[in-house]
C-alpha cells in the first residue's frame, strides 16, 4: 500500500560503522551508488517510508541470503540502520569498515499509518472493537522494545512535535533515541537492570487506557502484552505492531515468514511487516 518508489538491488558504500550499544551498531550507507555488477546502473537508493526495512548483506559474506533491517533514519546523502548481532549475517553486518560494500534490497514493506492520515478516523471506525470515546485529537503511543526502536524512532522523527509519548524498553542502557526527547511529548524509558528510566518493563509503566492508537515494535513477549491490554481496555485504542519474522527472499515468494491472521496466512515482509494488532495471532 505505501511504497510508491521503485526498490532498488545494488551494492552501497558503507560511510560508518559505530557501537551505540552492546552489541548494537550503527551502520551508515551511502545512499548514491555506482554502477555494481548486481545493478549495473548508478543511482540513488529511494526514500523508505517509516516502517519499512531493507534486506542487507556484508560483501564478502558466508550468508546466502541478506537480513531484513529497519530503517532508523536517513538523509539526501545516507541511510542508518541500528543492527542487533544475533547470529552470522547481523555479526558481519556490524563488523564492516567504512570503503566496504553491502548488498541492500528495498525498500520492502508497508508502513505506519499516520496519525494525521486522513485514512486514520476511517480504520478506527472500522475496527474490530472500536474506539469508544471520541476526543478531537488521537492520543497517540509509540513504544520500541529494545532494537525494535530502529523502526518506531524513525516514524515518531516523522510525526508533528509534541502529538505522542514515546516509550522505550531495553535489557540494559539506551540507543535509538537520538531527538525523541526533543519532539515526543513524554519520553517512558524501562531498563531491566535500572540502569537507565525505570526499573523494570513496558508492563510497569504503559497504560493503555490513556490511548486511541498505538505503534509498537519489538520482542514478540512485549508485543503479545500490548495486543492483549490494549485489548482489554475500555478505551479500545488501534493498535499497530510490526513483526520481526525470519525471512529468505524477502519478496513475497518463499513464504518463509508467513504469519497467522484472523483474515488468513500472511506474509510478513510484503503484506507486513505492519498489521494491526487485533488481526493478528501471535
Ligand atoms: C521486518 C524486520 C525488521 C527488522 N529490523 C531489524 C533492525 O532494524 N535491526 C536488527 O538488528 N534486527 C532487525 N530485524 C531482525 C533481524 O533481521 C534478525 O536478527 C536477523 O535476520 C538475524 O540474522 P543472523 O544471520 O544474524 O542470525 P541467525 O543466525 O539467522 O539467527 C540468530 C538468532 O536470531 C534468531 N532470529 C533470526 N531471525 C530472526 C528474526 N527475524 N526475528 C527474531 N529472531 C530472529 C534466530 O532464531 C537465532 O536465535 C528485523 C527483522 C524483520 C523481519
Ligand atoms: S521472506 Fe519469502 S515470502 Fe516473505
Amino acid at each position: 500500500m505505501c511504497s510508491p518508489y521503485p526498490k532498488v538491488a545494488c551494492a552501497a558504500t558503507v560511510e560508518s560503522i559505530q557501537p551505540v550499544g552492546t552489541d548494537v551498531f550503527s551502520l551508515v550507507l551511502v545512499r548514491q551508488f555506482t554502477p555494481v555488477s548486481t545493478c549495473g546502473d548508478r543511482g540513488i537508493i529511494p526514500e523508505p517510508i517509516p516502517g519499512q526495512f531493507f534486506m542487507l548483506r556484508a560483501r564478502p559474506s558466508g550468508v546466502l541470503l541478506g537480513r531484513p533491517i529497519s530503517v532508523y533514519c536517513y538523509d539526501d546523502r545516507t541511510i542508518t540502520f541500528l543492527i542487533l548481532k544475533k547470529g552470522k549475517g547481523t555479526s558481519e553486518l556490524c563488523s564492516v569498515s567504512p570503503g566496504q560494500q553491502v548488498d541492500i534490497i528495498g525498500p520492502i514493506g508497508n508502513c505506519f499509518l499516520r496519525p494525521d492520515s486522513s485514512e486514520i478516523e476511517e480504520v478506527i471506525k472500522t475496527a474490530i472493537t472500536p474506539r469508544t470515546e471520541e476526543s478531537a485529537e488521537l492520543s497517540v503511543a509509540v513504544i520500541g522494545g529494545g532494537i525494535g526502536v530502529a523502526p518506531v524512532a524513525g516514524f515518531a522523527l516523522s510525526l508533528p512535535p509534541g502529538t505522542f509519548d514515546f516509550y522505550a524498553s531495553f535489557r540494559t542502557g539506551t540507543y535509538g533515541l537520538d531527538g525523541i526527547a526533543a519532539i515526543a511529548k513524554n519520553v517512558i524509558i524501562t531498563t531491566e537492570d535500572g540502569s537507565f528510566g525505570d526499573r523494570g518493563m513496558l508492563s510497569d509503566v504503559f497504560n493503555p487506557e490513556l490511548y486511541d492508537l498505538v505503534y509498537a515494535c519489538g520482542p514478540t513477549p512485549m508485543l503479545k502484552y500490548i495486543q492483549s491490554a490494549c485489548k482489554n481496555a475500555s478505551r479500545h485504542p488501534l493498535v499497530y505492531l510490526s513483526l520481526e519474522q525470519h525471512m529468505a527472499c524477502g519478496a513475497g515468494a518463499c513464504l518463509g515468514c508467513t504469519i497467522q491472521t484472523i483474515h488468513g496466512n500472511k506474509r510478513c515482509c510484503v503484506d507486513g511487516p505492519v498489521f494491526i494488532a487485533a488481526e493478528v495471532i501471535l
